[in-house]
């Protein structure tokens, strides 16, 4: 298996600045969102912003995806390609997703937004996908497996009544955009690699309404929607562990 890089200090300060500079790029954004407002819009701000600050979008050209950033409307899982004909209407949730690349390294966050009224649904779908995510992190620790960080996840989703997404998942990230280890959002017990102080990933839960499935658009080879169409919801960070604990290196004040 593919072996999980270790940062050195000066690598995950790149790394927590890059992080930052995402999730700012979160922030800035949401006063854009709007009824009415398209997706291409959204991304063009998203890339202004992130070269404004010396950094590249991650996504650009990236596997020949053509734009800064995944913007995924409701029934999209991930990987929602912003387009001008996609405008966004009263109760859409939405999932933006941004990767930085500054000075070298990577950083890549993603939150919901809600567009006007939303249904209740789909506001207790967001909030179970943020609490999923902080579940997630809390399994952060040296030493702990992997494999935890699914499973509290997976038997918070299934107790709430959702399905998690497993055919996509949370990676190694920093130096490259996706690395090892493979970070699962559905997860045995004490299973997989273990944690170790220096290692910086992503986790990125998906969490469905209905059933787990996905299938990717045969036209635009991207985006990806549930099986039968129901909604999902996603939240990710990037996160360093430390030698006590972690740390959310792509936190900002919500205030930012
Ligand atoms: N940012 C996504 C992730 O969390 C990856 C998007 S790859 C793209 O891993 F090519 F679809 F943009
Ligand atoms: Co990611
Ligand atoms: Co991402």
């Amino acid at each position: 298996m593919e072996k999980i890089i270790i940062k050195t200090p000066e690598q995950i300060e790149g790394i927590r600045k890059s992080s930052k500079l995402a999730a700012r790029t979160l922030t800035y954004i949401k006063q854009f969102v709007k009824e009415g407002v398209s997706t291409e819009l959204l991304d063009q701000k998203i890339e202004e912003f992130v070269r404004s600050h010396g950094a590249v979008p991650a996504t650009l050209g990236y596997n020949g995806y053509p734009k800064s950033s995944c913007i995924s409307l409701n029934e999209i899982v991930c990987h929602g390609i912003p387009s001008p004909k996609t405008i966004l209407k009263n109760g859409d949730i939405l999932n933006i997703d941004v990767t930085t690349i500054l000075d070298g390294y990577y950083g890549d966050t993603s939150r919901m937004y809600t567009v006007g009224e939303v249904s209740p649904v789909a506001q207790q779908l967001i909030e179970t996908t943020e609490h999923c995510l902080n579940l997630g992190i809390q399994q952060v620790i040296p030493d702990n497996y992997f494999g935890n960080i699914g499973f509290v996840i997976d038997r918070y989703a299934r107790a709430k009544g959702y399905s998690v997404v497993y055919e996509y998942c949370g990676h190694g990230v920093g130096i490259y955009f996706h690395e090892a280890p493979q970070v699962d959002h559905s997860a045995r017990r004490n299973s997989g690699p273990r944690m170790r102080p220096g290692m910086t990933f992503t986790i990125e839960p998906m969490i469905n309404q209905g059933k787990p499935g996905t299938f990717v658009d045969e036209k635009d080879g991207w985006t990806a929607r549930t099986v039968d169409n129901k909604l999902s919801a996603q939240f990710e960070h990037t996160i360093l562990v430390t030698e006590t604990g972690y740390e959310i290196l792509s936190e900002v004040d919500r205030e930012e």
